[in-house]
Formats: structure tokens, C-alpha cells, sequence
């Protein structure tokens, strides 16, 4: 690999510390198999775009209302990039500028809650993510968020269970969507709740966006009041938010994300992430989400036989819940144990644990970066072998010199990137 990035000249490249650290981090992005199900591996068109000179801009306002002179070629490019989300996931209005998950998230509440409103949400130890409440995070601290969770027995939403809960409770808004739950989601069901409850219905599709991008997924567009997302998981962009929301509530949202929780927009990561976009309407984004949902199916399958249990049996999207204390490690051994051959992933609780966080139970494994770089079903149930055989013997130098030979013969043979020049 040489010292160029997609649409930078070397000769510009002098911060000789900074660069080599950016190279080694490409190289160890090369060199291991990504399983955090979260991440993904962006194409060099989405990073070239956040290397140019619309990171300059300042564009606070929105197109053709803006508190700066100049806008008028951002202007061309938010433009796009909204009018690819609506036409994307089918919705009437959108907001491409929020700098993360957790902003939109903060614009979608601060645009139709109360500080101090309720809110049901599902329990971070189940899956939630912590902007749904945590009591650290400005959600719980502004918020009053309770939860639901899984069935202890199916390790599923029961949508009885949440409906009971909602009754009770009488939240202002019902929020849906998960960081680690591999089961669909039933938005009519949540909606019907809400409805019933005369309650807000939010999504947060921050993982499986690009699954129903792509069709892989059953939208919640037609059920939900505001759909926030991330645009960096299976959605494959920049990193960044993103809201969805009917053409009446667009004006709350705007204004609740600008001036209420950001500055000036990222210019550069919405063009990025207008590009994405466009990938994303290509009909192989289809088959990219068709994929990715195929190998966590044989990844899952392939674990399962092997004897490690997969948390409420298997997977129906990008993600799995691989329970590693049920062969007597923490999710923290089983982290380490994986990295040493150069297989990333995360230790994640699983529902109940009686572990601490920092140990836990489990890992999260999730597909989405894995099939970006080209590997299948076949490439699954080789990988599910090697992951049994080193969190088997997390101990053994033997398996894990032989497992880290196999996933270096494979990452070369499958490269993320094309090399430069
Ligand atoms: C469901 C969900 N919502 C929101 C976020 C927050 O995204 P960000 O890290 O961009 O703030 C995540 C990130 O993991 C997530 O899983």
C-alpha cells in the first residue's frame, strides 16, 4: 500500500505521525476481518468526498436559508442528499445533518417531547443503546425513560409484554430499535401500542438501516411518527445521523436540530453521505443486504452446531448475540482470544447477565463489513469454525498461529480496498 489516500496528493501529506498512524490503521483494516456489527467498511468514493474542501464551509441554516453567504454549491449538495434519503426509504421529509446517531436521536426527542416527558424505550442490558435512557447520556438526564426488554424464555420481544408495560406507564412517546437484537422488529405491533396508548412511536433504525434500505428489513416509514439512523452501519456512508419524518413535523425537527443541538452542518459528510445514498439505491445494495443477512444465517447455524449458543437460537438480520459463557468464558476472554488471530468484534451483556458489563457474557458479531469486503456463505462456515476453534482454546499458541494463518490467507485474497497507486 502506498502513502495516498482516494483524492489526496502525497505531496501534501508532511504530518509524517499523524499519516503513519492512518496507514497502520488501514493496513490493521486490511489485515483483520471485521466483525463489529456496527462498523462498516465505506467506499473510497463516500471518503474521498470527506477529504475536499466542503469541510471549509459554514452552512448553518438550511438550503436556501442560510446565516452564511456562499452556500449556493452545499446548497446543491444537501439538496441531494435529502432528496436521495426520501427517495431512499420513501419518506416525505428529511434531515441530513445530524453529526451522529446520538444528535438526531437528541433533535428527534427535543422536537416532539417535553424535558421531564416518559418515554419507553427497550433496557440497554437488553440491546437498547444508551441514548434511550442511560443515566448518563442527556436522554436520561432530561428525560424520563423506563424500559422493556426481552423475554426471559425466547430472549425475543414479546409484544404482549411491551403492550402490558405501555398501559401501565402511559409514555409520552414509544421508542423502537436496538444496538444488539437479531430479531425483526415488529413495527406495526409497536405502533398498534402506541395508538392505543395515544403515545408518540419512534424508531431508531441506527443497524438495520441498510438492511431496509435494501430491502431486507421491513421499513418502519409507514408506522412511525420520526425514524432516526445512523448512516455508517449497515447503511455503509459516512459517518453521521440521520431523521426521517412526515412533511407536518419537519419544521420542529429542523429547527430542533439547528439551532437546538448542532452548529453548522459537516458539508463534507453529507455529500458523503448524498454518495451513499446513491449507492444505496443501486438494485446490488439489494443483493449486499440480501447477503449480509445470509452469512450471519450460516455464521449463526455454524457457531450454534459447534455447541456455543447463540442467544435466542440464531439471527434474522446482520447481527448475533454469540453467548460464550456457555462454554465458560466472559465476552472480554472471548474479545481477546479473537483479536489475537485478527478477528475484531466486541464483548457485549447478554439479556440477564449476571456478568458486569466490562466482562459480560457474550460477544456481538454482526456481517455487515464482512460482506462489503466479498465474503459468502462458504467463507461463513469457514469463519465459524475458526471462531469455535479459538474460543475452544482460548490458551492454545498452536490454534491460534493456525486460525491467524487462515485469516490472513483470506483478507488477502478478499481486499477491502483496491491497492493505490
Ligand atoms: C440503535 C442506535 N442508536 C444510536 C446510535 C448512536 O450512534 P452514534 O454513535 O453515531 O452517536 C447507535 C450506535 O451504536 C445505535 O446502535
Amino acid at each position: 500500500m502506498t502513502d495516498t489516500l482516494p483524492g489526496a496528493s502525497t505531496a501534501l501529506h508532511t504530518d509524517a505521525a499523524v499519516w503513519a498512524s492512518i496507514h497502520r490503521e488501514e493496513e490493521r483494516q486490511e489485515a483483520q476481518l471485521e466483525l463489529i456489527a456496527s462498523e462498516n467498511h465505506a467506499s473510497e468514493e463516500v471518503m474521498a468526498a470527506m477529504g475536499t474542501a466542503l469541510t471549509n464551509k459554514y452552512a448553518e441554516g438550511y438550503p436556501g436559508r442560510r446565516y452564511y453567504g456562499g452556500c449556493e454549491h452545499v446548497d446543491e449538495v444537501e439538496d441531494l442528499a435529502r432528496d436521495r434519503a426520501k427517495e431512499l426509504f420513501g419518506a416525505e421529509r428529511a434531515n441530513v445533518q445530524p453529526h451522529s446517531g446520538t444528535q438526531a436521536n437528541m433533535a428527534a426527542f427535543m422536537a416532539v417531547l417535553d424535558p421531564g416527558d416518559k418515554v419507553l424505550a427497550m433496557s440497554l442490558d437488553h440491546g437498547g443503546h444508551l441514548s434511550h435512557g442511560h443515566v448518563k447520556n442527556f436522554s436520561g438526564v432530561f428525560y424520563d425513560f423506563h424500559s422493556y426488554g426481552v423475554d426471559r424464555g425466547t430472549e425475543r420481544l414479546d409484544m404482549d409484554q411491551v403492550r402490558e408495560q405501555a398501559l401501565q406507564l402511559r409514555p409520552r412517546m414509544l421508542i423502537a430499535g436496538a444496538s444488539a437484537y437479531s430479531r425483526p422488529i415488529d413495527f406495526a405491533a409497536f405502533a398498534a401500542i402506541a395508538k392505543e396508548i395515544d403515545a408518540l412511536f419512534m424508531v431508531d433504525m441506527a443497524h438495520i438501516a441498510g438492511l431496509v434500505a435494501g430491502g431486507a428489513h421491513a421499513s418502519p416509514i409507514p408506522y412511525a411518527d420520526i425514524v432516526t439512523m445512523t448512516t455508517h452501519k449497515t447503511l455503509r456512508g459516512p459517518r453521521g445521523g440521520l431523521i426521517l419524518c412526515p412533511k407536518d413535523r419537519i419544521v420542529r425537527v429542523n429547527s430542533a436540530l439547528f439551532p437546538g443541538g448542532q452548529g453548522g452542518p459537516l458539508m463534507h459528510v453529507i455529500a458523503a453521505k448524498a454518495i451513499a445514498f446513491r449507492e444505496a439505491l443501486q438494485p446490488s445494495f439489494k443483493d449486499y443486504a440480501a447477503q449480509v443477512v445470509a452469512n450471519a444465517g450460516v455464521l449463526a447455524d455454524t457457531l450454534s452446531e459447534s455447541g456455543i449458543r447463540i442467544v435466542s437460537g440464531g439471527t434474522d438480520n446482520h447481527v448475533m448475540l454469540v453467548d460464550v459463557g456457555s462454554i465458560g468464558l466472559s465476552g472480554a476472554a472471548a474479545e481477546d482470544a479473537l483479536h489475537r488471530v485478527g478477528i475484531t468484534c466486541n464483548k457485549n451483556l447478554i439479556p440477564f447477565d449476571e456478568r458486569p458489563p466490562m466482562e459480560a457474557s457474550g460477544i456481538r458479531l454482526g456481517t455487515a463489513a464482512i460482506t462489503t469486503r466479498g465474503l459468502d456463505e462458504a467463507d461463513m462456515g469457514a469463519l465459524g469454525a475458526w471462531i469455535a476453534d479459538v474460543l475452544r482454546a482460548p490458551e492454545s499458541d498452536a490454534v491460534i498461529e493456525r486460525v491467524r494463518g487462515e485469516v490472513a490467507a483470506l483478507t488477502a485474497d478478499k481486499p477491502i480496498y483496491s491497492p493505490r497507486s
